[in-house]
Order: structure tokens, then sequence, then C-alpha cells
């Protein structure tokens, strides 16, 4: 329905608090995934919502994410913990690994979905 090269807009850069968390429903090759959107400033990072320990979503409730006192995102299942520059799991059941990043922009106050970054 839209083009290959529409991107497209996932939330308000306003409904995100900053140094916060949001979550949503996008396509991502071709499937329905649930994202994490994080904010910082003006810019917002996005991965997929899927753990990489075992696959679970690492909200405790939908779009409800740990954030330490330090700046790492925490997996809600077994405690995973996550920097927030890439993503890398840098303590836990999965350290080293990383969640898998989701190309994004902000544009016109919107985040859209970066659709020609693949
Ligand atoms: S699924 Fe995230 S820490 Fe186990």
């Amino acid at each position: 329905m839209s083009t290959p090269e529409t991107p497209k807009s996932l939330i308000l850069l306003e409904a995100i608090p900053d140094g916060g968390f949001a979550e949503v429903e996008a396509e991502v090759e071709g499937s329905a995934e649930s994202l994490i959107l994080y904010r910082e400033g003006h810019a917002v990072r996005a991965w997929l919502n899927v753990c990489p320990h075992a696959g679970r979503r690492l909200d405790w409730a939908p779009g409800q994410f740990l954030k330490t006192g330090d700046g790492l995102l925490v997996c809600a299942a077994h405690g995973a913990s996550f920097e927030l520059a890439r993503g890398e799991c840098v303590a836990g059941p999965c350290r080293g690994e990383s969640l898998r990043a989701v190309a994004v922009r902000v544009v016109d106050g919107e985040v859209r979905q970066d659709v020609s970054a693949g």
C-alpha cells in the first residue's frame, strides 16, 4: 500500500520523553514487529523489541522499559543490560550480543522508519 521509498511515520518525537523510551509496531522486512524507540534530545534510535538472550520482549508492560541510573536498558525477562549507543548487551545472560537496530530518522517532528536504509 505504501511505496518502498515512503518513510513511514511511527510516532511524534514529542511523544517520547527525552532520555526515555516508546514502543511502536512497524513492518520490518515484511513482518509486523514491535520496536523499541529511545530518544536522546532530537535523536532517536530504534531496535527490534526482541532480546538476543531468549527472544522475549524487553518491556515489562507494553511500552514500559526499565532504565538504570547509569543509563542501561534492562530486559524485564532475565535482566540483560544494554548500552544505548549501539544496543550492545554489556551485562547479563547475553553479554556481547546486540539488539537488532532498525533505521529511523526524525523529520518535521516525526520519527520515521528509514525504509531506504533497508
Ligand atoms: S530474554 Fe532478555 S534477558 Fe532473557
